[in-house]
């Protein structure tokens, strides 16, 4: 068996909130935030895992925490066979290149004052590499970029073009695993579709694994070989892209695809957020249509309903 390039046991980061008055300051305990409370996770060698949840359930934090631009609370990573949980960021340095990471916004990603070749060059001489002209011309060509780009600046690039800028500089590297953080999320929808044949067209080429992270389920049902679906912390589901697309099995995800318009079905709200269920039981408890009594009596653990589909929910006891 083929091990995974990426592999991850019961992570969880956990943030201390800071006071939000003068009377929380003098509070005496302080307010934890589990952003990510307890995940298993494995990317597979030139796979794409698209990790879907809305705002605020711990994605960007997960993806920045398996590359260790967060130090995790607890659990293990294992990226490329080697324990790298915790390696200090000297340890990290010689295996940074190899984990990229690709940003949401292409407007502040992209430092406004350095042309275009800066951008790319200088984080691969910070790593000691030295990249000569034709290296970085043929960089642009592979991104779908006019050579000539590299003297611009920019703001005098569009949206899906700047993104395309920040894709180069995470590909500079020859990575062999990249986090791709809500890359097409401030894209038009044709942009995004391009974005995304573009990260295919480099992972086939380059061998790359991706972490795809989206709160847009359609986005990610188009780019992913399995899916994950995060909820306040924790994988609530999790399968391969058919088992997820076909017979998704959690409440939390049947709102997400219900909530992807499309014609011939009826276009669903996610269901307004209420006040959140604290404390024992299901974190889905309070938003959940199918929510009963044993829901609240302890956390369910993750079902395996097939071999390649997982879920964590007391329907499917
Ligand atoms: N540095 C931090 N300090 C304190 N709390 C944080 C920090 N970073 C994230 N959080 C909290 O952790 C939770 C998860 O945030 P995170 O950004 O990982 O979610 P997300 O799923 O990426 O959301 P979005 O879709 O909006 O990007 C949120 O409640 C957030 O406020
Ligand atoms: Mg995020």
């Amino acid at each position: 068996m083929k091990l995974p390039l990426l592999s991850v046991k019961d992570l969880k980061k956990y943030y201390v909130e800071p006071p939000s008055s003068i009377t929380e300051y003098f509070r005496r305990e302080k307010r934890i935030v589990k952003a990510v409370d307890g995940v298993d996770l494995t990317v597979d060698r030139e796979q794409t895992y698209g990790l879907v949840g809305e705002s605020g359930s711990g994605k960007s934090t997960l993806g920045r925490t398996v590359i260790k631009l967060e130090e995790p609370t607890s659990g293990e990573i294992i990226f490329s066979g080697r324990d790298i949980t915790d390696l200090n960021e000297k340890e990290m340095k010689p295996i940074r290149r190899h984990m990229q990471i690709v940003f949401q916004n292409p407007y502040s990603s992209l430092n406004p004052r350095k042309k275009i070749r800066d951008i790319i060059l200088d984080p691969l001489r910070i790593h000691g590499f030295e990249v000569d002209e034709e290296t970085l011309k043929e960089l642009l060509i592979e991104v779908g970029l006019d050579p000539e780009y590299a003297h611009r600046y920019p703001h005098q690039l569009s949206g899906g073009e700047r993104q395309r800028v920040a894709i180069a500089r995470a590909m500079a590297f020859k990575p062999e695993f990249v986090v791709a953080d809500e890359v097409t999320s401030s894209l038009d929808v044709s942009v995004q579709a391009q974005i995304i044949k573009l990260l295919k067209k480099l992972q086939e080429e380059f061998r790359i694994s991706y972490l795809f992270i989206s709160h847009d389920l359609s986005v990610v049902l188009s780019i992913s070989d399995r899916v994950g679906v995060m909820y306040r912390g924790k994988i609530v589901e999790e399968g391969s892209i058919d088992a997820i697309s076909e017979s998704p099995l959690h409440p939390y995800t049947n709102i997400l695809i219900s909530s992807i318009p499309s014609p011939g079905r009826e276009w669903k709200p996610i269901i307004p957020e209420e006040k959140m269920h604290e404390g024992e039981g299901c974190r889905f408890y309070s938003r959940c249509p199918m929510a009963r009594e044993i829901c609240l009596a302890s956390e369910p653990e993750l079902i395996k309903i097939a071999e390649d589909h997982v879920v964590r929910c007391f329907l499917y006891e």
